[in-house]
Parts: structure tokens; C-alpha cells; sequence
């Protein structure tokens, strides 16, 4: 099979087939980060971009729909935080439209399904948490995360603490049992005060009122949860035994007789110009409700038509999400200021008159660099239009022209640093200005100490932005080296800082020297250097000195690394005052070495080679084949590369063996692979 004579068809295939594995891969991690870490990177819209390229590649090229494709499931994998509960019907999620347009194409696919006598129940999308609440002749026995829809975590616990979260219904006889779904939320004024309590007391603030939601309700401590003001809109159920709803709207009604708190703001209609009434009223009135909504939800009333209609393995065909266009308001840019970052990275902002955008109050909004101010052309003084979508940080869109006044200028990039007033650099071919103060720039520095202390480093609780700032204006810590020195008399004499706060501190920074070297790695702020790289280091090295003494060509050729990052690290490790940190570090006690790397591991059969795993094996399964290979010091890759050494291929090889055939990587067989390991002589070897 040459290139040369594959086909048009077959190449497109191939193509898609590559890209239906890039997308799984990217969606997957979206999801992770935005169902178990709270911590999303991308706008819902951009997910949903992604979900629908993948859709309709698999609408294309339906042999490549897989059991376990995100269009085939409806979350992750719960954390282990929590028990996990088996729902007893799987917790489905919902299709999207994003035009009335995409809405007149469902309902018409739903009319000639069933017929033109369907009503359809109009309600808002609430933006809040899902959870399953099970009660039992009439009294409340768990509540439930929907985790990946099938296993989600017990959290009975935190939710009886939600207020309106009945304990018991209030229907005469109860039924033997039902489960009820809907969103846990956080009323938009609740969400902003708890905001400013925690900015106050020196703790990062949630992005929006799902994550915070979402972050009280996944506490150990449910007196936490029980402190904020979470709600419950309750607007399906996943079960029912000893009751029998004929319709939609009688499921809603018999809950609001059970003191199952249901938005008011649902309705029924009988056709598609009613639907459509209700979506323009609620795109325009949107902020009317105290609580967060991107959408409205329609779904077909009957059920028996929506037995007929049933669900596909993701979403149920009689219900559709109507999602609403990120939101635009327009204020005033009372001035544009700069920050300057850990790295030095200085960051032009937008100051503006507090206007209520997307659900929150917005003061400041990003302006990315110097070329898009200039791109955007925002004076200080202007009219400007300013968006927010969901999760993603509100922006400024533009200004509006015809309200600029006469005197208004076009904006200078400051020439030194706000901070130490050092003049600033921009390197030819970077788009952002830099404080090059490096380790004297206390903007620099109090932002380095906090993201060394953060959760996704060295993770020092009670060591935030504050106490950091705090204990650099006193020349306590001039880099995260010094955090280790801190003394109980010096915590004693910081505000607020009695016996409990102090020992909490101490040990905090005790437990951080014994952390994995990859966090150490993440903490010391070398350029281009995030979690994921910081990582893959960690695990080709095992030791930070082996990584300091490694040259530029050992680290770029490492899976993962690229030649950028590869020059930084070395430039990092090279300049004498990165070396002091680390020996402090080390005098201190801070771990260096990860775990011991077995000595077959660095002299194993496959030491030093990156290979990729395809298709399933017979001996064993893909956990057991990585294990094994790891073992014997290979480096596992989840994709093909340049720098892959061999395709370990075994039954129906996926994508990845058209990669290695593309790039003329070698391809072994389960045979091969395990002579390779050292466990099966092959044929004709001794
Ligand atoms: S009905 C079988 N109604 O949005 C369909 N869901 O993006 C069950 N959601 O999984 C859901 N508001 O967690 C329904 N009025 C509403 C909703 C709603 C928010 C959530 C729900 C669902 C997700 C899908």
C-alpha cells in the first residue's frame, strides 16, 4: 500500500481519522478539567465547536464511531473524592442548537415523528451543578454528582445542607421512590459577595457562579457547603416507582405539590411560534432571574411521544438546548494599566466603569498586549463594548466610534515597569513587553511566591497572594527559597496569625519539601515551563540535577519537548542565582530525586526508547503492556512522533499505525514487543 495510489476517498479517511482521534483526546481533557478539576481552560462555546466538528466527522464517516467517543458518553470519570453512587437510569446530557433556525429544524424532525399535536415545555438552562436526589417513600436518602453519567460521588451530606432541598415531600402518599434531577446553583448576588470575602481574606475568587457552586459542594466539610447560600431548581426525574407522570408539565406540577423547588418561569405551549416567543423573551430578559442561565431547554411535553422518540446513547431526541450568544454591554474605559507577571510578561488591562455583563459585575477586562490595543484602537475615555461567554474572562471587544470624544489619544505603552519603574523590553518577534528586573521586581515577585505556594505547585495552603506580598514588604522572603527559613516568632508577629494559623503555616511548608519533583519544577518559574512539561521533565529526568546538567539536545529530544523549551531550561539552569535557589532549596530540605528509578528501569532493555502502544494485545492488556514497557525504561507516548522509536501494533491498530506508516516509524508486532522486554526468545535468536 504506497501513498501514491491510495485514493482520493481513502485519504480523506485517513485524514478524518486522525482528526476524530485528536478531537476525542482534546475533548476528553476539556471535559476532565471542566467536570472533575472545576477548572475549565476553554468557553463552553469553544467546546461545543469541538463536539460538533467531532459529530459530524463521525456523522460522515460513521465506521469511526467508537463505544468510547465523547459523543458516545456524557461525562468522566468521577474523582474519588467522594463514594461512588451507580445511577439508576444513565444521567443524560442535552443536544445543542445555537439558532432558531437549528430549533425549526428539530421541532420539525420531532413533528414528522409524531405528529403536529405536540406541546412543548419551555424552561431556562440553569447554569449550575447537576445532582440526582433520590427519596424514598417520601424522605431523602442520597444525593448524587452526575460524574460520567452512569457513576457519580455520593453527596448526600453537602446537599441536605442546601436549603431548598426538601428532606421530605409533601405528597400524601409519598411514592415508593423517586429520583429527581436538577442544578444545584449559587444566586449571582451570593456568588459575587463570597467573591469579595475571599479576595478579602487573600484567597482567589471563583472564575463564575457554577464553579463556585461546583467548589461548595465538593467539600469535605459540609458545614463549608451549609455557609453558602447554594439553591436547588429541580427539572426532571431519572426514576420513579408508584407514580406515573402523564406529561412534562404534570411531572413539574406534581413537584411543586411536593415542595420540589421548580422555576416559576417554565411554560407550556402548543407550537414552534410559541417556543420562539419564549426564547426572544428570555434572550433580552436573561439578568431578570437572580440566577446564572446560558440557555433555554425545550422538550416535548407528551410522554408517551417522548417514549416514541426515545434518546440516543448521549441525549434524549425529545429535548433540545437552546443556547444563548455570549453576552455584549457596553461602558466606559476609565483607563488602561498594566501588570506585570511572574515571568515579567507586562499585561495592559482595561479599568472600567463596573458594568453587569454575562450574569457578573465586570471592572476590569483584558487587553492581551500592546499590538491589540493598537489593533482594537481603545483610548482611555472611549465608549467600549465588552463581552463575556460563559467561563471565559471578559474582554473588550471594541469602542464605540461615534461616542469617542475629541480629546481622546491613542494609548502608550508605558515605558517602564509600574512596579520597580525598570525600563521595559520587547524582544523582536514577541508580542509582549517584559520587565526584565528579574528577582527584584516585587510585582514579579509576590506573583512567583504565590504561584510556587499554589495548588498546582508546591501547594503551601494558607501562603497566598497576601501573606506573600506581606512577608516580601517586610524582607522576610525575597524568592521561594526563603519560605523555608520562616520562623514561628516572625509568623507571630503577621496580622491575624495566632497559635492555629501559625502551625497550620509551618506545617503547610514542612509537607511542601517532600512533593514530587515535577510541582518543584512548576514552582521555580522557568519560562514555558506549565504542568504538562513540567511533567514529561520530570519523568525523562527523575532528578532535578540530572535535568540541570542535561544539554539542550538531550532535552529536545525528549517526546513532548520542543526546541523552545528545551533553550529555556538550559538558560534557566545556567544563570548563577537560579543555581543559589536551588541549593537553598536543597539545604532546606526540599526533595530533588523522585522515587528511585529501578536499576532495570535505567538499564532495562528498552532504557531510553519512546514507543507507542495501537490496537489490543493477547498476552495482556494496555495498562499491563505500558507497565511492562515503563519498566523496562521505555517512555510510553500516547501519540506518534518524529521521536518515536517503534509502534508496538496489535489487534485493529488505530490511527496511530497510519501515523507510523506516514512517518516511516517501525512497527512491531506483540511477538516483537515482548522479546524486546526480555520476556520471550524470538525466532532464530538466542
Ligand atoms: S433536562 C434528559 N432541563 O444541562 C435531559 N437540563 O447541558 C435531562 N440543565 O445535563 C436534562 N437546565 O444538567 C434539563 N431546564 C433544564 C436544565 C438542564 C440545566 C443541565 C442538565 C443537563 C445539562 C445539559
Amino acid at each position: 500500500m504506497t501513498a501514491s495510489r491510495t485514493s482520493t476517498a481513502e485519504r480523506e479517511r485517513a485524514e478524518a481519522k486522525l482528526r476524530v482521534e485528536e478531537l476525542r483526546e482534546q475533548l476528553n481533557y476539556h471535559a476532565y478539567r471542566y467536570h472533575v478539576l472545576d477548572d475549565p481552560e476553554i468557553s463552553d462555546a469553544e467546546y461545543d465547536e469541538l463536539m460538533r466538528e467531532l459529530v459530524e466527522l463521525e456523522e460522515r464517516f460513521p465506521e469511526l464511531v467508537t463505544p468510547d467517543s465523547p459523543t458516545q458518553r456524557v461525562g468522566v470519570t468521577p474523582t474519588d473524592l467522594f463514594a461512588p453512587v451507580q445511577h439508576r437510569a444513565v444521567m443524560l446530557s442535552l443536544d445543542n442548537a445555537f439558532s432558531p433556525d437549528e430549533l425549526r429544524a428539530w421541532a420539525a424532525r420531532i413533528e414528522r415523528a409524531v405528529g403536529p399535536d405536540v406541546r412543548y415545555a419551555c424552561e431556562l438552562k440553569i447554569d449550575g451543578v447537576a445532582v440526582a436526589l433520590t427519596y424514598e417513600r417520601g424522605s431523602l436518602v442520597r444525593g448524587a454528582t452526575r460524574g460520567d453519567g452512569r457513576v457519580g460521588e455520593d453527596i448526600t451530606a453537602n446537599v441536605r445542607t442546601v436549603r431548598s432541598v426538601p428532606q421530605r415531600l409533601t405528597v400524601d402518599p409519598p411514592p415508593e421512590l423517586i429520583e429527581v434531577r436538577g442544578e444545584i446553583y449559587l444566586p449571582v448576588p451570593a456568588f459575587e459577595r463570597l467573591n469579595e470575602e475571599l479576595t478579602g481574606s487573600g484567597q482567589r475568587p471563583f472564575a463564575n457562579p457554577r464553579n463556585a457552586a461546583a467548589g461548595s459542594l465538593r467539600q469535605k466539610d459540609p458545614k463549608v457547603t451549609a455557609s453558602r447560600p447554594l439553591s436547588l431548581w429541580v427539572h426532571s426525574f431519572g426514576w420513579a416507582e408508584g407514580v406515573r407522570f402523564e406529561s412534562h408539565s404534570g411531572f413539574l406540577e406534581w413537584c411543586r405539590n411536593a415542595r420540589l423547588p421548580v422555576p416559576p418561569t417554565s411554560e407550556t405551549v402548543d407550537d414552534l411560534d410559541g417556543v420562539l416567543r419564549y426564547l426572544r423573551h428570555w434572550e433580552e430578559h436573561r439578568h431578570s432571574v437572580d440566577w446564572e442561565i446560558d440557555g433555554v431547554v425545550v422538550k416535548v411535553d407528551q410522554t408517551v411521544y417522548q417514549d416514541e422518540l426515545g434518546a440516543t446513547s448521549h441525549a434524549p431526541r425529545w429535548a433540545i438546548a437552546y443556547k444563548f450568544p455570549p453576552e455584549e454591554r457596553t461602558t466606559v474605559l476609565r483607563r488602561i494599566d498594566v501588570h506585570t507577571g511572574r515571568t515579567g510578561v507586562v499585561t495592559p488591562f482595561a479599568v472600567l466603569e463596573p458594568v453587569h455583563v454575562g450574569g457578573v459585575t465586570v471592572t476590569t477586562a483584558t487587553l492581551h498586549n500592546e499590538d491589540e490595543v493598537r489593533r482594537k484602537d481603545v483610548r482611555e475615555g472611549d465608549t467600549v463594548i465588552v463581552r463575556r461567554a460563559g467561563d471565559v474572562i471578559p474582554e473588550v471587544v471594541g469602542p464605540v466610534l461615534s461616542k469617542r470624544t475629541k480629546g481622546a489619544r491613542p494609548w502608550r505603552f508605558p515605558r517602564t515597569c509600574g512596579s520597580c519603574g525598570t525600563p521595559l523590553v520587547r524582544r523582536e518577534g514577541e508580542a509582549y513587553w517584559r520587565c526584565p528586573n528579574k528577582r527584584a521586581c516585587p510585582s514579579q515577585n509576590v506573583e512567583w511566591l504565590s504561584a510556587f505556594s499554589s495548588r498546582g505547585a508546591m501547594d503551601i495552603e494558607g501562603l497566598g497572594y497576601k501573606t506573600g506580598s506581606l512577608l516580601l514588604d517586610l524582607g522576610w522572603v525575597a524568592d521561594p527559597g526563603d519560605v523555608y527559613s520562616l520562623t514561628r516568632e516572625q509568623l507571630a508577629q503577621l496580622p491575624g496569625f495566632k497559635e492555629k494559623r501559625i502551625r497550620n503555616l509551618l506545617e503547610a511548608i514542612e509537607a511542601s519539601k517532600d512533593r514530587p519533583i515535577w510541582r518543584l519544577l512548576v514552582g521555580l518559574n522557568i519560562p514555558h515551563v506549565g504542568t504538562t512539561t513540567a511533567q514529561i521533565l520530570a519523568r525523562a529526568f527523575g532528578s532535578i540535577d540530572r535535568l540541570a546538567s542535561a544539554t539542550r539536545e538531550e532535552i529536545d529530544a525528549v517526546e513532548g519537548i520542543g526546541p523552545e523549551i528545551a533553550s529555556s531550561v538550559v538558560e534557566w539552569f545556567r544563570d548563577e542565582r537560579n543555581r543559589a535557589l536551588l541549593d537553598r532549596l536543597r539545604r532546606a530540605g526540599v526533595r530533588m530525586v523522585d522515587e528511585a528509578p529501578s536499576a532495570r528501569r535505567e538499564a532495562g532493555p528498552l532504557a531510553g526508547k519512546t514507543i507507542v502502544l495501537t490496537g489490543g494485545l493477547e498476552s495482556m492488556s494496555r495498562d499491563e503492556a505500558t507497565r511492562l514497557a515503563e519498566e523496562a525504561g521505555a517512555h510510553v507516548a500516547s501519540s506518534v512522533s518524529k521521536k518515536t522509536d517503534f509502534v508496538v501494533a496489535g489487534a485493529s491498530p488505530g490511527s496511530k499505525y497510519d501515523k507510523a506508516v506516514q512517518l516511516g516509524i517501525e512497527i512491531v508486532d506483540e511477538r516483537e514487543f515482548l522479546r524486546r522486554l526480555g520476556g520471550m526468545p524470538g525466532e532464530g535468536e538466542a
